[in-house]
């Protein structure tokens, strides 16, 4: 992919402190005693969302609320997602709909960062088409947003900076998280892998992983505040260390926080099979507060597909990993990603996918139907599939994998699962919902006060979409 476009640099050269500062009076010079709104949008994976939340902090500490009425906005931000085209229309969509909202308000600040405009070919089109956006960045240089933005207020300048040196996950950002009781944290950044068909590696960088004792003290500070679930984060949790100086891998990690005393559950995400280790299932298998949830992202159960798609396993690799696992944890639970119509994929290559989803029989599937990226090796393969064939297969692999999820369910009627609870359920008025252990979906008779708490509920009946329960004492 080509290098770095047109950079416009802010003139400020501050510290963040120091910028956060700048902001802060900027804005209480303009607003008076009224709070300036910010109304922030994330799309995409779990890591934006993390990102989305690092925002929310550092627009707080400068001295900004939040509204989720974008007409209330004094602050507009769009965290993008590039994985797939409809996920970059929908922004192009939203960008282009506040054309007459930033056009009436000249104090009005439109901001469209991450993965999305990291790339320069969007750059370069939200330039010329959506000339009206005043802040452009990408995820490597989250941490100069107050810098940014005060040359945008102070200055009225229109900045771009996508540049592609970043310091890997930054450290020391205020976290505004969207939940009390379930948080994010990012171990590494980046990823190395290059599958061909995905442009994460090109925006987002090479792998970097957080130190330890970074990770720990963040792990350890959300336990003290209560937190019942954080979820662990990284394109590819599992080559976590690589490039750190301490001795220490990821089921070592795992270890390390599992033995944080507390009342808490500890998932990840994502996997990459190829560097999935047997140290890593045993692991899960010793670590009690380790959810038995494994989503491993297989991607399709044809080895030539594999190959082309430069995944650097084989089905029966990845077999021979879910087999373990099930040894070792007998009510484990398995989740994955797949992508149907990569270039060239056949009907022998798909009936593939469809044996290995009837082999591991997953819980559960994000499936996907391949979305050309430019700049990727997949881009410029042959794709003689259609459109309409592609569908076809993609509603087969769901209609077999609601069969298998559903059956699976059946299973579990009958069995006690500790749930947190997170909001009111889909099954009723009475209703409350949360997740087990293996990241179902469970619905029970509840109350308001359980949100956020953890509670044991027995299944008495299975849904397609979740398992229902009632509550009863805990264990
Ligand atoms: N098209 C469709 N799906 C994709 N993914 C990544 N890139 C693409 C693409 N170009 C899917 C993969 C990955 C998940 C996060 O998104 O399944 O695991
Ligand atoms: Fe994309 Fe593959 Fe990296 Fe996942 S491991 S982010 S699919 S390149």
């Amino acid at each position: 992919m080509k290098k770095e476009i047109k950079q416009n640099q802010t003139t400020a050269n501050v510290s963040y402190g120091e910028a956060v500062d700048l902001v802060r009076s900027f804005l209480e010079r303009r607003y008076q005693e009224n709070i300036p709104l910010a109304y922030v949008h994330t799309y995409g994976c779990q890591q934006n969302v993390s990102d989305g939340e690092k925002i929310k902090g550092m627009l707080a500490e400068m001295g900004y609320g939040f509204t989720d009425d974008v007409r209330n906005a004094n602050l507009i931000l769009l965290n993008t997602c590039a994985v797939r085209e409809n996920a970059e229309d929908r922004v192009l969509g939203a960008i282009g709909a506040m054309k007459h909202q930033r056009m009436r308000d000249d104090e009005l600040v439109l901001c469209v960062c991450g993965c999305m405009v990291q790339q320069p070919h969007i750059a370069e089109k939200i330039r010329k088409s959506y000339p009206y956006v005043d802040l452009l960045f990408g995820p490597h240089v989250l941490n100069k947003l107050p810098e940014m933005l005060y040359a945008v207020l102070a200055e009225k300048r229109h900045i771009q900076n996508i540049s592609e040196t970043g310091e890997g996950v930054a450290e020391g950002l205020p976290v505004r998280r969207d939940q009390a009781f379930k948080a994010w944290l990012p171990i590494m950044s980046g990823c190395n892998n290059f599958c061909s068909y995905c442009i994460v590696p090109y925006v987002r960088g090479r792998e970097k992983s957080r130190k330890s004792a970074d990770i720990l003290a963040e792990f350890r500070s959300l336990v003290d505040d209560g937190y019942k679930e954080i979820t662990l984060l990284g394109q590819n949790v599992n080559s976590y260390g690589k490039g750190l100086e301490e001795d220490i891998n990821f089921a070592k990690l795992l270890r390390m926080l599992n033995a944080v005393p507390g009342d808490f559950r500890i998932r990840f995400m994502s996997s990459h099979p190829k560097d999935a280790t047997l140290e890593l299932i045993d692991t899960i298998a010793a670590c009690d507060k380790v959810c038995k949830h494994f989503h491993l992202p297989v991607q399709c159960g044809s080895d030539r597909i594999l190959k082309l798609m430069n995944r650097g396993y084989t089905v029966a690799d990845y077999m021979k990993l879910v087999q373990y696992a099930k040894e070792k944890i007998p009510d484990i639970s398995f989740t994955s990603d797949i992508i149907v119509g990569f270039p060239g994929e056949t009907e022998e290559d798909f009936e593939g996918t469809l044996q290995l989803l009837k082999e591991v029989q997953f819980d559960s599937l994000f499936s996907f139907i391949y979305s050309k990226r430019i700049g990727t090796k997949a881009a410029s393969m042959e794709d003689p599939t259609s459109q309409e064939e592609k569908s076809e297969r993609f509603n087969r692999l769901i209609a077999l994998e609601k069969e298998i999820g559903a059956a699976r369910y059946r299973n579990f009627v009958g069995k006690t699962y500790r749930i947190l609870v997170d909001g009111p359920g889909r099954s009723g008025p009475a209703y409350y919902s949360g997740r087990n252990d293996g990241y179902m979906i469970v619905d029970y008779n509840g109350k308001p006060e359980d949100i956020g708490k953890f509670v044991t509920v027995k299944v008495t009946k299975s849904l397609n979409w979740a398992l229902l329960g009632e509550r009863v004492p805990d264990k």
